[in-house]
């Protein structure tokens, strides 16, 4: 897209940008002058840019699961870009963060430091197979690109198979393999080889399964790496974001078809690593070891930017080459972060809350979709769930202003969630949350979607 001199005036009116009236409506009723004016400057200083900006609100105070605004109001942070595993502003990280910056604030190159070295360790150890080997960096993109240059190093290969959908990041290398337009449209030319199939979504399948999957999406894939024969790796998120969650025996098949040809199997896990789903790392679910592990967010324990690789030990062979030369490789700050919240999240049980609670709230849901039938599917694992909206059942169209109706309403009574796809509303709570705290988000979400059905 190149932009013409008539696109920059139309930018005179910077805080209406991509604002739907539905929005607009929204902020007239919520917004006060205060509030206004610091959107206004956010609106005036900052680049623009899809799916962040205009900004909706301002905040003042963010703590446990609950985003404060400055007009003293409370939402519930159902959304929190999937870092807030051990809740907002939680006080063990806070401690270990501040005692850390008194003690040792940076770690220079070539020097090392205790937090870092324990916290590779720690994932060392809790990662399953082999995958013992870590490198920090300060993105999941940064992470992304890391795991894609090992896997060229390892094979000798280039070419990558990932998922049409999916996402693992903002860089260009990211962009190449993730499956979304708004990051990949009119940005000119992406990596070389970068083969994408379909994902495994079996309420949209597009070899028509549904309820009777054969793995044709596996098969497709391994099809593929047969074609194509020097695929270097298969890439993609081991469940997605908008909560689609494979069909069983789905990821055991592409690991074998890994295997056969030769690739290299990257599981990113950035969103939903560390408990989410219930399990430490969501490949365990599905009993399946990948060659290299790709984590993030609340690695960083909602406070530090953080993300690691973890790859399989035999694939230590750059020694000689950079892999990820970043300026925080092993920030001490930020890795003292990451050994709190393991630790707050194995003692306080966390995972089995997010198991426990988000099969409660599954439960619910499913029941709430026997009574709107604008819910066409409720799907997640863990406290990572999803509800698809659909126009109609049968044609599945999605419901993407009803979707966005939904979001404002709930808005409006203290329920912050993310819509994504257009048509999901897609709810990470932190894993620290209650049954009744459930019980409330999901009480405003039921009202929410008794007014748009109306
Ligand atoms: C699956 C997945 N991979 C990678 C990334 C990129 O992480 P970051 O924003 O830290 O670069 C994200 C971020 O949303 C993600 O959801």
């Amino acid at each position: 897209m190149r932009f013409e001199k008539k696109d920059f005036d139309s930018l005179r009116s910077e805080g209406d940008l991509n604002i739907s009236p539905r929005r607009k409506a929204w902020a007239k009723k919520h917004i006060d002058a205060e509030t206004q004016h610091w959107l206004d400057l956010d609106a005036k200083y900052f680049l623009h840019q899809s799916l962040s900006t205009p900004c909706l609100n301002v905040l003042s105070h963010c703590e446990g699961i609950n985003l404060d605004d400055l007009q003293g109001r409370s939402f519930m942070d159902f959304h929190g870009n999937n870092v807030h595993q051990v809740g907002f502003a939680n006080q063990r990280v806070i401690d270990a963060v501040k005692n850390q910056m008194e003690e040792l604030a940076f770690c220079t190159r070539r020097y090392t430091n205790i937090p870092a070295i324990r916290l590779a360790e720690k994932l060392a150890k809790l990662a399953p197979g082999k995958l013992n080997k870590v490198l920090f960096a300060p993105a999941g993109t940064a992470a992304i690109g890391m795991a894609l240059k090992l896997a060229r190093m390892a094979t000798g290969k280039f070419k990558t198979i990932s998922m049409w959908d999916s996402f693992h990041g903002a860089s260009l290398d990211a962009i190449s393999i993730g499956g979304e337009a708004i990051f990949r449209k009119d940005v000119g030319p992406l990596l070389p080889g970068t083969e994408h199939v379909p994902p495994p979504d079996c309420y949209r399948c597009l070899w028509g399964c549904d309820d009777n999957c054969t793995l044709k999406c596996a098969d497709y894939i391994e099809y593929v790496l047969g074609k194509e024969g020097d695929v270097a790796a298969v890439i993609a998120e081991t469940v997605r974001s908008t909560s689609v969650v494979p069909p069983p025996g789905f990821w055991k098949k592409i690991r074998k078809a890994c295997d056969k040809y030769g690739a290299l199997l990257i599981l990113d896990e950035i969103p939903h690593c560390l408990g989410r789903t219930g399990k430490m790392f969501t490949c365990q679910h599905f009993e399946v070891v990948p060659d290299m592990l790709v984590i993030g967010k609340g690695l960083g324990g909602g406070i530090f930017p953080l993300a690691a690789l973890i790859a399989r030990q035999d694939l230590d062979i750059m020694p000689d080459r950079a892999l990820g030369h970043y300026t925080h490789e092993k920030n001490p700050v930020a890795c003292a972060a990451a050994i709190a919240t393991i630790e707050y999240l194995e003692e306080e049980n966390l995972l089995a809350n997010a198991e426990s609670t988000g099969n409660y709230a599954m439960n619910r849901m499913r029941k709430m979709m026997q009574r709107h039938k604008i819910v066409g599917a409720v799907r997640g694992l863990g406290l990572l769930m999803g509800m698809e909206l659909v126009k109609d059942r049968q044609t599945k169209e999605p419901a993407v202003e009803e979707a966005e109706q939904v979001m404002y309403s709930a808005l409006g009574k203290g329920l912050n969630f993310k819509v994504t796809m257009g048509s999901i509303i897609t709810l990470t709570p932190p894993l620290t949350i209650t049954k009744q705290e459930i019980d409330r988000a999901l009480n405003i979400l039921d009202e929410c979607l008794g007014e748009v059905e109306r």
